[in-house]
């Protein structure tokens, strides 16, 4: 058996925004060509930071070096806004849900957890962080006329923990499962330092 696991953390989404989620896929799907991969709705997350194949024997101090870092940081609200693509509507691989309220605490959390990775042997991330939900994937990229489709009305809930999820591969897709849910403090905490650099 293998001793190395594909891990991400990420933020869990209410029930309702699951729902705004699917919604989101269905007037997606209207726009899109056939041979989209639609992310199932109980795979869907918000990505803070893609690990990639980490050896079991570090999960024990990324979770600790994780949970230090993210319990500084105060629940916050996010909501999910319109329709886009990476990287460009005109050449789509990546459909997503963008975030209208939250983002820059999604991306404080991100820059968090790129600096938690090193324990475990992750590389930095060497891109912008630019928070999405990823609703499906194309094999070629293609032009998608995102200004025909009406977004679902927004939904908003309050993210308060991070989840360490692990990605197990199999042949009927991506199963995410959980390992860790590391919670944000609820007080005392580094929360106005908002564009302080992680080390
Ligand atoms: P995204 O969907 O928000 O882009 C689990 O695989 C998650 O990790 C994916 O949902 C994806 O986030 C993110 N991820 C980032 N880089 C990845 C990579 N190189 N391979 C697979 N997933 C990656």
């Amino acid at each position: 058996m293998s001793d190395q696991l594909r891990v991400f953390f990420a933020a869990a989404l209410s029930p309702e925004a699951r729902a705004c989620a699917a919604d989101a896929v269905e007037r997606m799907r209207a726009a899109a060509p056939s041979g989209v991969r639609w992310v199932p709705a109980e795979n869907q997350h918000l990505t803070l930071k893609f690990l990639g194949e980490i050896h079991e024997g570090h999960v024990d101090r990324l979770v600790e070096r994780a949970a230090a870092k993210v319990a500084r940081s105060t629940p916050f609200e996010v909501s999910l806004a319109g329709f886009g693509a990476f990287p460009s509507a005109r050449e789509a691989r990546v459909l997503w849900l963008g975030i209208a309220q939250g983002a820059s605490a999604l991306a404080k959390l991100a820059r968090k957890l790129d600096a938690a990775a090193r324990v475990a042997g992750a590389e930095r991330e060497r891109r912008p962080f630019a928070a999405h939900l990823t609703l499906g994937r194309l094999r070629e990229p293609a032009r998608i006329e995102l200004e025909r489709l009406v977004p679902p009305d927004s939904v908003a809930w309050t993210v308060s923990e991070v989840v360490l999820y692990e990605s197990r591969l199999t042949p009927g897709g991506a199963r995410y499962v959980p390992l860790a849910h590391l919670p944000l403090g609820a007080g005392e905490g580094d929360s106005n330092e908002e564009f302080a650099p992680e080390s």
